[in-house]
C-alpha cells in the first residue's frame, strides 16, 4: 500500500516536471535586440492600446524570403508596448494618426522545434511552433500559454503567423 503510494507521488511528480518542462521549453532570446532583424512594428490589430515590433532570427527570416516553410530554431518575438495616453485616459494619436509608444510591457515568443506541437489538439495545435511571454528583463511571465496558441492556432495557412508577408518582404 505504501509501495503503491509513492508510486504515484512519483508518477505524478513525473508528470508536472514534464508538463513544466514542455511549457518551459521556449527560452528567452536574451539577444534578440543585436542578432535579429526588426521586420516591422504598428499599432496592434487586436489590441486598440498596445504597440508591437516584431524580430525574427535569420534562420526565420532566410526561408520566409525564400518562400520555403520556416525551418525548426525559427524564433520570433514580438515586442509588446503600452500607448501613450491624453491626460484624460484616451490613447493618444501622433500628427500620423498612429499611437505612440510608451512602456515596454512584455516580450512575447515563438518557436519552432522538432515534435514541439505532437502532443497538442486540434485548436491548440500551431504545427511545431510553441510560445513564451517574458517580462522585459527576461523573467518568465505565468500566463496561460493555450490563449496564444488558440489565437494563432487558425493560421495554418500563414504557418500560424500573423505577419508572415512583412517577415517574406
Ligand atoms: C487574440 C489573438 C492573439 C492572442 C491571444 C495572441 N496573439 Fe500573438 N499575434 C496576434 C496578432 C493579431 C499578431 C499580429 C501583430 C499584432 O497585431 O499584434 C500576433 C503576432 C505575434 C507574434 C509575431 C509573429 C506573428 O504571428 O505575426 C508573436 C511572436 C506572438 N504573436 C506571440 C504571442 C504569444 C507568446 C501569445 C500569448 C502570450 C500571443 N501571441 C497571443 C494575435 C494573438
Amino acid at each position: 500500500m505504501i509501495r503503491k503510494a509513492s508510486a504515484l507521488v512519483l508518477g505524478l511528480g513525473l508528470i508536472a516536471s514534464v508538463a513544466l518542462a514542455d511549457e518551459e521549453r521556449v527560452s528567452f532570446p536574451a539577444n534578440y535586440k543585436t542578432t535579429f532583424e526588426n521586420y516591422v512594428s504598428l499599432d496592434r490589430v487586436q489590441n486598440h492600446d498596445q504597440i508591437i515590433r516584431l524580430f525574427a532570427n535569420d534562420i526565420a527570416i532566410e526561408a520566409a524570403k525564400e518562400g520555403r516553410e520556416l525551418p525548426n530554431g525559427s524564433v520570433l518575438v514580438g515586442e509588446v508596448y503600452k500607448a501613450k495616453k491624453d491626460p484624460d485616459g484616451k490613447v493618444a494619436t501622433s500628427a500620423l494618426g498612429r499611437r505612440v509608444r510608451d512602456k515596454l510591457a512584455a516580450v512575447a515568443v515563438m518557436e519552432k522545434g522538432e515534435g514541439w506541437g505532437d502532443n497538442f489538439p486540434d485548436g491548440l495545435k500551431n504545427g511545431d511552433w510553441d510560445f513564451a511571454i517574458f517580462k522585459p528583463s527576461g523573467e518568465r511571465l505565468n500566463k496561460d500559454l493555450n490563449t496564444c496558441r488558440s489565437c494563432h492556432a487558425p493560421m495554418a495557412k500563414t504557418q500560424h503567423l500573423f505577419s508572415l508577408e512583412h517577415l517574406a518582404q
